[in-house]
């Protein structure tokens, strides 16, 4: 689920204080880093099959020597009679920041958005970003290096996005219809502007969509942000940021002593007010997330944060950014140029803490070119950023227009 800089955050202090207390860096399960995805302990094992669902495990290489760990839920357990054809489409479907594609799964197979579209006819895909508990492995490098690191959100669109799918257009030969929530909208809308997917994609879900992120105003997001990007790259360099860890959680601490910061119910402090979450999922999801990311990672959310512009990670200095880029200033994504006839559902809430509302107006403005009848909007008033993944209401009010709107745009 989460989002750049804040929703992270919100889930890492999250789960974070709650440990304070028993001075451990360890999650709930004691779960070590770098646990493999195997048959037993795998996402698929965890919380597809024992619902009676079919379930692959797969691992996808990126280009720049990444493994990542991939789930696929070919069917839905009625056998789910595909859309279109005899060739079922598939859909990728792609979580945030600081947690896996575990949050999709967590509340029951009626209510989770993946089982829902095997039901409805669909081959569900569910990638796991580099860093997280089962997408820890690289061709040549291990994580207690800090190479294994050295990435931001940048590489998430140049490299992982790429690579699921290649790898999932290449198993089905069909054009994937893409799903994104929080950072996933962001990593995709970029992708999509440089022209990755373009003969990939037939249509993206943009859940509690996160481009421009001046407009979040939560006193705790915005304290974060402001250290992220500034002193945390001295505190912890080019690193793994792992919310359960000492360092995070030291830090994580100095900013709710902020004046202003009231940490008293984390969750709705950071994501907004959330209407409809379950307490049992919440615990659960507790129990799974937060994960690691870069350090990196965060400071370019935090640059989004802060900049108010969507650009590549700048490294601070003009003459380091020209060694990069060739210019002082990082490079713009430029979101007009997503082709404008890609269909597009896009769905926000009016609770939203990091989605902001004047954030996704801002988000529409840039796609004021897009062909009128290829872009649906939905505003769901009383909606937080956890809703969207965990809402025990979301099958009624998004998930439904979803599977009707891949329908539509077979
Ligand atoms: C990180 O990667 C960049 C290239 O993307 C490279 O210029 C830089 O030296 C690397 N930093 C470290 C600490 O390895
Ligand atoms: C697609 O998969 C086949 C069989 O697994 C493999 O030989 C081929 O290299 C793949 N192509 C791409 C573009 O990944
Ligand atoms: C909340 O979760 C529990 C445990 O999974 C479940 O038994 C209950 O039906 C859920 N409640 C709602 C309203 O979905
Ligand atoms: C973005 O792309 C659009 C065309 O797709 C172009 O009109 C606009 O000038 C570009 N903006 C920037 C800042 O490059």
């Amino acid at each position: 689920m989460a989002p750049p800089g804040l929703l992270s955050l919100c889930v890492l202090i999250l789960v974070v204080m709650p440990h304070r207390a028993y001075g451990s860096s360890r999650g709930p399960f004691g779960r070590k880093n770098g646990a493999a995805a195997t048959a037993d302990s795998g996402i698929c094992a965890t919380s597809v099959t024992i619902y009676g669902y079919k379930c692959e495990e797969h691992e996808v290489t990126t280009q720049d020597g990444f493994i990542l760990n991939m789930q696929r839920i070919p069917e839905g357990r009625v056998g789910g009679k595909s859309t279109g054809g005899n060739k079922k489409q598939p859909v990728l479907i792609q979580h945030g920041v600081l947690v896996d594609g575990m949050t999709w799964l967590l509340n029951s197979p009626e209510q989770n958005l993946p089982m829902i579209l095997a039901d409805n006819g669909f081959d569900v895909w569910i990638p796991n970003t580099r860093g997280t508990r089962f997408s820890r492995k690289h061709v040549s490098l291990d994580p207690t290096q800090p190479d294994f690191w050295n990435w931001s959100w940048d590489e998430l669109v140049t490299y992982d996005l790429p690579a699921v799918f290649d790898f999932v257009f290449n198993q089905t030969g069909q054009k994937i219809h893409y799903i994104g929530h929080s950072l996933g909208t962001l990593i995709g809308l970029a992708s999509f502007s440089e022209g990755h997917q373009a003969d990939k994609l037939k249509s993206a879900v943009l859940l509690s969509p996160i481009a421009y992120l001046s407009h979040m105003t939560t006193a705790l997001g915005m304290v974060a942000a402001k250290a992220f990007a500034g002193e945390i790259t001295t505190l912890f360099g080019i690193a793994e940021f792992n919310p359960k860890g000492n360092e995070a959680t030291v830090f994580l601490n100095s900013l709710c002593n902020y004046p202003g910061v009231d940490c008293y119910d984390l969750l709705n402090v950071l994501t907004g007010n959330n209407c409809c979450l379950n307490s049992s999922t919440v615990n659960l999801f507790l129990k799974n997330e937060p994960q690691s990311t870069a350090t990196k990672n965060m400071v370019h959310l935090a640059q989004t944060v802060r900049d108010g512009v969507l650009a590549k990670y700048n490294y601070g200095r003009p003459d380091y950014n020209v060694m990069h880029y060739g210019e002082a200033r990082p490079p713009l994504y430029n979101i007009s140029n997503i082709p404008h006839d890609l269909p597009i559902f896009m769905s926000y809430g009016g609770q939203d803490a990091l989605s902001d509302v004047q954030d996704v107006q801002l988000l529409l403005d840039h796609l004021k070119f897009h062909d009128v009848g290829k872009l649906a909007v939905q505003y769901i008033k009383n909606y937080a950023h956890a809703d969207f993944i965990m809402g025990i209401s979301a099958k009624d009010i998004v998930y439904n227009q979803v599977v009707q709107f891949f329908k539509n745009h077979q």
